[in-house]
């Protein structure tokens, strides 16, 4: 297949719908390799990644993500809504939380490197799903959680999580879901 039929034939498959299993460790290596190889003003790398995989995914869940949710989310949340958040990361075989880390103040804008994070989402998603794996780029209340954010490496105000990139084990989706019409999105501009 092109890469032109695969960008426009390829689906994200939801978390809670994935299969088990993840890419071995040297296939995810080139996942994350693929991921990294994107545009990025300045060559400043403004991103991290940080793998969750394997016993990781409950450890995190346990020591971060339900204190967190208990914490800033829902004070008085019942047993089975903390045990459900704390399984949030067990939805995928691994869990890859992309950072976004501008250098500021810098020359080149904040907005540009945030850019360039999303550009590392994206390019693991293809890559992912270019191999065949199950994959979605989730944000949920987990991105935008302090204690979360702090647990990954958020260590300055500007740092983000650009998002979680969920990647399971082999299932291709074959549903399109609506898609924006072209017309209404792209315009061609002419000289008045
Ligand atoms: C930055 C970002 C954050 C997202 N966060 C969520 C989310 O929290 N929950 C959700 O259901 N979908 C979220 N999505 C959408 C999913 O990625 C969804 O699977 C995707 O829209 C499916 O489209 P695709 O098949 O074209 O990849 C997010 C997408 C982006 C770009």
């Amino acid at each position: 297949m092109s890469t032109l039929s695969f960008l426009q034939t390829r689906r994200s498959v939801k978390a809670a719908d994935m299969p088990h299993g993840r890419p071995d460790a040297a296939t995810l290596q080139q996942i994350l390799a693929a991921g990294l190889r994107v545009p990025d003003h300045g060559k400043l790398a403004p991103w991290r990644i940080v793998v969750i995989e394997g016993e990781a995914r409950a450890a995190f869940g346990r020591d971060v993500l339900r204190p967190a949710f208990e914490k800033n989310q829902r004070a008085d949340a019942p047993e089975s809504t903390l045990a459900l958040e704390a399984g949030r990361f067990e939805r995928a075989g691994v869990v890859l939380a992309v950072l976004s880390t501008p250098t500021v103040p810098h020359k080149i804008p904040v907005w540009e490197q945030h850019l360039s994070a999303g550009a590392v989402c994206q390019n693991i998603v293809i890559a992912a799903q270019s191999e065949g794996y199950a994959t979605q780029w989730l944000t949920e209340w987990t991105a935008f959680d302090p204690d979360v954010k702090a647990a990954l490496g958020c260590n300055s105000q500007d740092d983000q999580i650009a998002g979680f990139i969920y990647v399971g084990g082999k299932l291709t989706n074959t549903d399109d879901r609506p898609r924006p019409d072209y017309d209404a999105v792209v315009s061609h501009w002419s000289a008045g």
